[in-house]
């Protein structure tokens, strides 16, 4: 299926995942999860080191295919998508904070922070105005033109949170995007998360160990041995 033409910031979807599998070699690490996000809602995902909660992540985004079940993101199986349309739908539709940030490392911050926008067909310099803003946003302005490998393992996390609100997406996936931020700091870009994710209709996953960062999520989840479930 096609996700159809850009939908960024004006197609709130929630999720669904239903009866999700998956196993590594020989492990099993998701066995039949189930969980629901209502369109707008904030969920906090937390667990123990090694849970699976990244690699859940990386299923909602159709980075991985799952062994069993189904994932809606709004009204789209993520796992029935060919992995051109699962590219689709995750540069329309989802802004995705990896743990490691996996910026690009031959662009500056502004251009990595402009890359959605580039792929959603903006004009070069509207979109780089934005990620301007943006970096402004997250307390980077003066760090714009820097190289990633310039950067502090804080300043990239920035970064990365800003390429992935950037295209106003419609669903919101966290990794631990507080993980190397002092409290100050973190509390500037979890207000920033806050408020895009609440000013689009966002739908927001966000894996976090962290009470602060919890604490603008409207319910919490836990992956743990016995599954995922309301924490
Ligand atoms: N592509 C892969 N191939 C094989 N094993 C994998 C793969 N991806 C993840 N794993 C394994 O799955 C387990 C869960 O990994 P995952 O990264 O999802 O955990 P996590 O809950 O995000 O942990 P952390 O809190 O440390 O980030 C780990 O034991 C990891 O080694
Ligand atoms: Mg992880």
């Amino acid at each position: 299926m096609n996700p159809g033409p850009p939908q960024a910031g004006s197609a709130p979807g929630g999720l669904v995942i239903d009866g999700v599998a998956k196993t590594f070699e020989d492990r099993r690490l998701l066995d039949a999860v189930s969980m629901r996000i209502a369109p707008g809602e904030s969920v906090a995902l937390l667990g123990e080191s090694g849970t699976g909660k990244s690699t859940l992540l990386n299923l909602v985004a159709g980075l991985e295919p799952v062994d069993a079940g189904r994932i809606l993101v709004g009204d789209i199986d993520v796992c029935s998508l060919s992995a051109d349309a699962a590219a689709a739908l995750r540069r329309q539709r989802i802004g995705f904070v990896f743990q490691a940030f996996h910026l690009l490392p031959y662009l500056s911050a502004e251009r990595n922070v402009a890359v959605p926008l580039l792929l959603n067909g903006a004009k070069p310099a509207q979109a780089l105005d934005e990620a301007r803003r943006l970096l402004a946003d997250v307390g980077l302005a003066s760090r714009a033109a820097a190289m990633p490998r310039e950067l502090s393992g804080g300043e990239q996390q920035r970064v990365a949170l800003a390429r992935a609100l950037v295209h106003r997406p419609a669903l919101v996936l966290a990794d631990e995007p507080t993980g190397n931020l002092d409290p100050a700091t973190a509390g500037t870009v979890l207000a920033l998360i806050a408020e895009r994710v609440r000013a689009s209709g966002a739908t927001l996953l966000m894996v976090t160990h962290s009470e602060q960062a919890a604490a603008i999520a409207d319910r919490r989840w836990r992956l743990d041995a016995g599954g995922l479930h309301e924490a």
